[in-house]
């Protein structure tokens, strides 16, 4: 698959920013970069000392990820979140003004956000009431589409917790074809029994999957998220990137955060989700004002109930925030509530039980 063919030619023809650290070794005597000899900190928390502008992509944190997502290193780009995969992905591959995405709503926010700032097509696929992808439509949409140049899908989707199997992936995938890119969205992928679709990149090169330290692995303030692609996708998306993308804390706390000690850690608290997961369906089986439920497979829940906002403004007087959907179309009367600690539960349960929609 020729990939370059995909990509606009303005971000083929340019010349990549060359950072001092790309460029040459990061040893020696560093009179390249313009930076402090020294850091004003005495001691630096980081690795990389402060006055250091960081390792572009960092070896070692490349190796990591492609290690907890079984995966090569050089499939691999480390970015800030999730959100700049999406945001880099949409620059390369959209023209502005003749190319689209194509979502299947309601889905995560972002891929039409960075569609907009593009100026990209947004072509949307609906769901059904149930909020199930209809993948005949789907794949007929992707075959008659042809500005279309990625194909975002959620599994499992945010806010409706559904997941994508195998068996509709591969259609997609084959729909798609090397007209466009599928981008799989995988963020929530660890809170399901479902495996990743990583492992397929290698022989899907018009496979994108998108990982992120924000969910099951308890560091949404680190802002570190995966591409995983063919090197090739991954080579097109360095040349739009920031030079230094990732700072030299965050580099070192990724590595921590996904280390030995953070894996057990980890695993006690993904158990103590189900269990609060399983506790708050429970409740919301015995609440009146509860019309649907969709469970998910995923850190929350997404309900639909009688009176959306009073519920939010409710919860809120209680100290409890959750998410108001109800203006999202398709999302009409809809919440959707992140599964906590058992404490921050106990608090919303207080909250759920006082409250009467009929007041
Ligand atoms: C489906 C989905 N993708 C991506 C993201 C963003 O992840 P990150 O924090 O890595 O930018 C979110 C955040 O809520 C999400 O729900």
């Amino acid at each position: 698959m020729n990939i370059e063919a995909l990509a606009r030619p303005e971000i083929l023809a340019m010349k990549p920013y060359q950072s001092a650290r790309n460029s040459a070794a990061a040893d020696g005597i560093l009179l390249n970069a313009n930076e402090a000899p020294h850091a004003l900190l005495e001691q630096s928390p980081s690795e990389t000392p402060l006055n250091r502008y960081p390792p572009p992509q960092p070896e070692a944190l490349r190796d990591r990820m492609a290690e907890i997502y079984g995966v090569d290193a050089a499939q691999v780009l480390v970015t800030r979140g999730s959100d700049e995969g999406i945001d880099l992905l949409v620059r390369v591959f959209c023209r502005p003004g003749v190319d689209s995405i194509i979502e299947c709503p309601p889905c995560f926010g972002m891929y039409r956000v960075a569609a907009g700032i593009q100026d990209a097509g947004i072509i949307s696929v609906s769901r059904d009431d149930n909020l199930r992808i209809d993948f005949d439509a789907l794949a007929e949409t992707v075959t008659d589409s042809h500005d279309a140049k990625l194909v975002f899908l959620t599994s499992p989707n945010n806010p409706s917790g559904d997941t994508i199997d195998r068996a509709d992936l591969k259609r997609v995938i084959g729909a798609v074809g090397e007209r466009a890119l599928l981008i799989l969205d995988e963020a929530y992928i660890e809170f399901c029994d479902a495996d990743s679709a990583a492992g397929l990149v290698r022989d899907c090169p018009n496979l994108v999957v998108l990982r992120t330290l924000s969910k099951a692995w308890a560091a949404a303030g680190l802002r570190c998220g995966t591409v995983i692609a063919s090197p090739a996708i991954i080579g097109l998306l360095q040349r739009v990137m920031a030079p230094y993308p990732l700072s030299a804390p965050a580099i070192d706390m990724a590595l921590a955060c996904t280390g030995e000690t953070a894996r057990v850690k980890q695993q006690r608290m993904m158990d103590e989700l189900e269990r609060q997961k399983s506790r708050l369906l429970a409740l919301v089986e015995s609440l009146p004002w509860v019309r649907q439920c969709w469970p998910g497979e995923a850190n929350f829940i997404l309900l639909k109930v009688d009176d959306a906002d009073r519920l939010v403004a409710h919860c809120a007087d209680h100290g409890v925030r959750i998410r108001n959907f109800s203006s999202n179309p398709g999302l009409e009367s809809c919440v959707r509530l992140s599964i906590g600690s058992a404490t921050e539960m106990d608090t919303l349960q207080d909250s759920l039980l006082s409250w009467n929609s009929t007041i």
